[in-house]
């Protein structure tokens, strides 16, 4: 029984629960092992970027901390509802509540949705392995050899926008801090991504728009945070990235991301660089527990000189949406970039499709 996993290059992710294997096809440079039993001593989590991307942030991962490596695909054409989004945890439940009960920290999830919509969705974990990570340089292929749990095949990603972290472009000695006790790298913002999977004899197969980060903390989840609107995609020749995050006591912590051309016009974490705000039915803010998913959301990035990028992102399908604390959709955007030359000139329509979620963790 093997559920293969291989990120050739930047980082090869060994996931050993008895069903993930990998090839190194590349001399290894860093190599980690997590066990997939929670530890008991003291962690330690890195929120100061050095030269490495993408690799642990936490050591060890003891029942108050979590860390993740999560990679997303989305089909451009929105007649199309095509996903899929995996998750390799080296989590704890108790540090992450809406993860399945597992005595291993060592989990991986795929989820998956059809052309027509339909979805399919599977967690594996197994206690008596850990997870091997290792870190080097380059293009990323997930492959997936798990016939067992019904999923084979392969997910390639080829960026195309460059990595960044909350605040700005990727370089040593940078904050890596999203809220407060919330780590993040976006080590690919935008790829392109040809899928071909087989998934209880279905065969799933596109070419998308393609998204890795990672995120990490030294405390539970939701001890922070009351609600948060993540998302990105591609529109037009744009690649965004939208955070508007809401912590406990009201603080808003923003990130923003805008490339085009693999060049980035906007990475910060400034006040006013980036708000998204659920619009249409259903619309709250902030959002609650009791209060249902919105239509939609309107997203402003600031662009400085190039002025302004205005999107209206609609959701088209819900992927994941089975408890009030968390949702993930995906949907069509339509924007317009509006000059900043002071006359409001507004570009050309832009049309594209985004993943997005949100988590409201308060009444
Ligand atoms: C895990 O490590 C963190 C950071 O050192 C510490 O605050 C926390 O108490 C530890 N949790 C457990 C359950 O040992
Ligand atoms: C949607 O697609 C899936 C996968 O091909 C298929 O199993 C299912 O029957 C389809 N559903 C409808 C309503 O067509
Ligand atoms: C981690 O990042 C992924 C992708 O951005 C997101 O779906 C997930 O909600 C994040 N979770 C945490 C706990 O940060
Ligand atoms: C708005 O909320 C209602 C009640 O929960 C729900 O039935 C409806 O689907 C929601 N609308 C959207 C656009 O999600």
């Amino acid at each position: 029984m093997t559920f293969l996993l291989m990120m050739v290059r930047v980082l090869r992710l060994v996931f050993l629960l008895g069903i993930f294997l990998a090839f190194a096809t590349h001399a290894q440079r860093d190599a980690y092992f997590i066990p997939s039993a929670v530890q008991t001593t003291a962690s330690q989590a890195q929120f100061i970027s050095d030269a490495t991307l993408d690799g642990p942030k936490v050591h060890p991962i003891n029942a108050s901390v979590f860390d993740w490596w999560y990679f997303d695909v989305v089909s451009l054409d929105p007649s199309v509802l095509s996903s899929v989004v995996v998750t390799f945890f080296t989590t704890p439940q108790s540090a992450f509540p809406l993860l399945p009960a597992s005595d291993s920290i060592t989990l991986a999830y795929i989820w998956v949705s059809f052309p027509n919509g339909t979805l399919w969705a599977k967690a594996v974990s197994d206690l008596s392995r850990g997870a091997t990570v290792e870190v080097a340089a380059g293009a990323y292929l997930v492959v997936i050899d798990a016939p067992d749990f019904g999923v084979t095949g392969t997910i390639s990603f080829q960026p195309t926008a460059p990595a960044h972290y909350p605040c700005g472009p990727v370089a040593e000695g940078q904050s890596l801090k999203l809220s407060t006790h919330l780590g993040w790298e976006n080590v690919i913002p935008d790829a392109v991504s040809v899928v071909d999977l087989r998934v209880d004899g279905v065969r799933l197969a596109f070419t998308g728009s393609a998204y890795h980060d990672k995120n990490w903390s030294d405390q539970p989840f939701g001890t922070h945070v009351a609600s948060w609107y993540w998302g990105r995609g591609r529109l037009g020749a744009y690649s965004i990235v939208w955070w508007d995050i809401l912590g406990l006591t009201g603080e808003e912590s923003l990130s923003a991301y805008v490339a085009r051309d693999n060049k980035i016009i906007s990475a910060s974490c400034k006040a006013g660089s980036v708000t998204a705000r659920p619009v249409g039915e259903n619309a709250t803010y902030p959002p609650v527990l009791s209060t249902p998913n919105p239509a939609g959301y309107h997203v402003e990035f600031d662009l400085g000189k190039e002025g302004r990028l205005e999107v209206d992102v609609l959701v088209l399908a819900n992927l994941i949406d089975v408890n009030p604390e968390y949702a993930r959709f995906m949907g069509s955007m339509e924007g317009v970039v509006s000059s900043g030359n002071g006359n409001g000139d507004v570009g050309e329509k832009l049309v594209g499709m985004a993943l997005f979620e949100q988590f409201k963790l308060t009444e």
